[in-house]
């Protein structure tokens, strides 16, 4: 399969995370919109936020779709407002990518963000009313924009196996331990032979 793999879904759903480790089994590339922003501006999301507003923002992201759609293939962690805009979706697919939506519960992510310092939109008093409205207004839009919907409710290891599965990679087994040998092995079978060994009978006093 060729093409962008482009994770979607609202803040907290793991993008980064499980985006990472999916490039590194699929061996590709991997890209975190917000680091790229980030490192281009010289300034912290929070930051272009706080100095210039959220459509500047929003100005940026497009421009880094755009860039990432026409360029190699890699795995793309989107930010949760990126695909609000569906020239954004249009880039991406245009560029033969595939978008992935990472569909967490509600009660999980204000779980996963109640302690979040880092994300603009989530400094209010009210956070998790903020997470619900939020999630119910953008969740139709990642819906619609996907090529593939993944219950991504489950722990990073599963999701990945999940998304891996789907573009038919196996996720590589974790190394097993190195193989004992010669008289060490001897000496910890003996060790396990005596600890199955039953207890001497107890004699009745
Ligand atoms: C945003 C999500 C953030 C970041 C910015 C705005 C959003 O990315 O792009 O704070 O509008 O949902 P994450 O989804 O990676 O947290």
């Amino acid at each position: 399969m060729r093409g962008n793999i482009v994770l979607s879904g609202f803040m907290g759903c793991g993008k980064s995370t499980i985006g990472r480790r999916l490039a590194a089994a699929l061996g590709m590339k991997f890209v975190d919109m917000d680091r790229y922003i980030e490192e281009k501006a010289g300034l912290k999301v929070r930051e272009i936020f706080e100095q210039y507003g959220e459509a500047h923002f929003r100005a940026l992201e497009t421009e880094t779709v755009r860039a990432l759609a026409a360029g190699e293939d890699c795995v793309v962690a989107t930010g949760g407002g990126t695909l609000m805009r569906p020239e954004n979706v249009e880039a991406f697919h245009a560029g033969g990518g595939t978008i992935y939506f990472l569909d967490v519960p509600l009660a999980a992510l204000q779980e996963r963000l109640k302690n979040d310092k880092r994300r603009p939109l989530l400094q209010v008093p009210d956070r998790r009313a903020v997470i619900e409205r939020l999630l119910n207004e953008r969740r139709p839009q990642y819906l619609a924009s996907a090529d593939v919907v993944v219950d991504a409710g489950a722990p990073t290891v599963v999701v990945v196996r999940r998304l891996c599965a789907l573009r038919s990679v196996e996720l590589p087994k974790r190394t097993a331990p190195p193989q004992q040998s010669g008289p060490e092995k001897e000496k910890r079978r003996r060790k396990r032979r005596r600890r199955k060994r039953p207890a001497p009978p107890q004699e009745n006093s």
